[in-house]
């Protein structure tokens, strides 16, 4: 096995697609060699519109990456969001095999029994996220191998996308000549890449404000407890500048740029003005937020404190909107823990494409020969369910 690793991560957002290229050290370390980027006009909320352009964008922005790292690729991780993502928890229990000790394989089972859910046959589960482990009715235990038991219990957390939106996005990746190794949640990719080692323990919540999409995820003890995507993002405030002041969409995206870096827009617009627009804006967008956190009521986990991210984290003042709608304390995260080209890298809006090399290398998804093909996406989950009940359901 080659002593360093390569792995892209692709990031096909709203407004720009975004390839990544990292080197994985023998220690886990992630050292970024390639970042590409190319506008998107693709996709409308997180989802394929146009494969033709979404095709051209994922060319020039791997292209782009290539000629930095001196590379070619092959094959990337692809993160996906868009509103056809659903989540939900699930649990599962399986009787120990060997009651002396849990195996690595009574885990993947009862993981595999918990994702034995009743799901539409137009959705595909992306994600099981073990939440906790429960050996003989002793809660909250994060990894149950090795220890004795009779009865293992999980809790999941379930991510499913609409089986069509997803493979069009891997019908854009193919039609550019790349293999798609696996899809991961866009917010779980910019939790790795942002959150500290704390903030994953102590209940944070996650805001990734995109262009076209609000990605949140809510961790609490290491684990992913919620998750979500909401259908609004940063060109929505330039959509309302651009009604209120009656202007084109890219003079809108212009003057909320200027705002944003400077504080006022120099004689062209009062501030008061601007800012009147743009604040009911982010009101709306953490309203809905804490909509999705009060889901989480019931758990009676509440998250202490908020990161933001994406590229619309940056608009002047969302931070303070987000800290009075939601009432926690609230930084902007940028990706952390990664080497290489840092000083390019150093911006909210590659949480996601950074987080999605972070994400596989940590995952040792690096070496891995499985990968998923478009049309065979569907049978590939048949054919694992088939295996576990094979596990299960003597043939003889
Ligand atoms: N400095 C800034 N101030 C305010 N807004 C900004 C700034 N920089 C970028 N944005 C906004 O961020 C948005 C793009 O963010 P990002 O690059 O994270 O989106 P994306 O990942 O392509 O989209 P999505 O995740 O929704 O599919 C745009 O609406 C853009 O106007
Ligand atoms: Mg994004």
């Amino acid at each position: 096995m080659p002593e360093r690793e390569i792995i892209t991560g692709l990031d096909i957002g709203t407004s720009k697609v975004c390839a990544i290229i990292g080197e994985v050290g023998e220690s886990g370390q992630v050292n970024i060699i390639g970042v590409g980027t190319s506008p998107s006009h693709g996709l409308k909320k997180g989802m394929v519109v146009n494969l033709d352009k979404t095709v051209q964008a994922i060319n020039a922005a791997t292209r782009a990456a290539e000629r930095m790292a001196g590379t070619r690729v092959s094959s990337v991780f692809v993160g996906v969001a868009g509103g056809h993502i659903v989540s939900f928890n699930s649990s599962g229990v399986v009787a120990v095999a060997d009651s002396e000790e849990i195996t690595h394989r009574d885990v993947m089972r009862v993981i595999e029994a918990a994702k034995v859910v009743a799901i539409p046959t137009d959705r595909q589960i992306i994600h099981a996220l073990p939440m906790e482990f429960i050996v003989d009715s002793c809660r909250g235990i994060k990894n149950p191998e090795g220890m004795a038991g009779k009865r293992l219990e999980v809790e999941v957390h379930i991510v499913t996308g609409r089986v069509t939106a997803l493979q069009n996005i891997v019908k854009c990746v193919q039609r550019a000549g790349l293999e798609v190794r696996d899809l991961i949640l866009q917010p779980l990719a910019s939790c790795t890449s942002v959150l500290t080692p704390d903030e994953q323990e102590c209940g944070t919540v996650l805001i990734d404000i995109g262009g076209g999409t609000t990605d949140l995820a809510v961790f609490y003890e290491g684990s992913v407890l919620h998750t979500a995507v909401l259908p609004v993002g940063g060109d929505h405030f330039t959509h309302d500048l651009a009604y209120g002041l009656r202007i084109p969409f890219a003079e809108g995206e212009r003057l909320k740029l200027l705002y944003s870096s400077q504080g006022d827009t120099g004689n062209e617009l009062p501030v008061d003005k601007l800012q009147s627009i743009l604040y009911p804006r982010g009101e709306e967008v953490f309203q809905l937020v804490e909509k999705e956190l009060a889901k989480l009521d019931q758990s009676g986990i509440a998250p202490i404190q908020c990161v933001l991210t994406g590229g619309a984290s940056q608009l002047r003042g969302l931070t303070d909107i987000a800290e009075e709608v939601l009432g926690l304390p609230v930084r902007i995260g940028t990706p952390r823990a990664v080497g290489g080209l840092i000083d390019i890298i150093n911006s909210p809006a590659y949480a996601t494409g950074i987080g999605l090399v972070q994400y596989a290398a940590k995952q040792g998804l690096a070496g891995e020969e499985t990968s998923v093909e478009g049309p065979g996406l569907l049978e590939q989950i048949i054919e694992r369910i088939t295996r576990w009940f094979k596990d299960f359901i003597p043939t003889e």
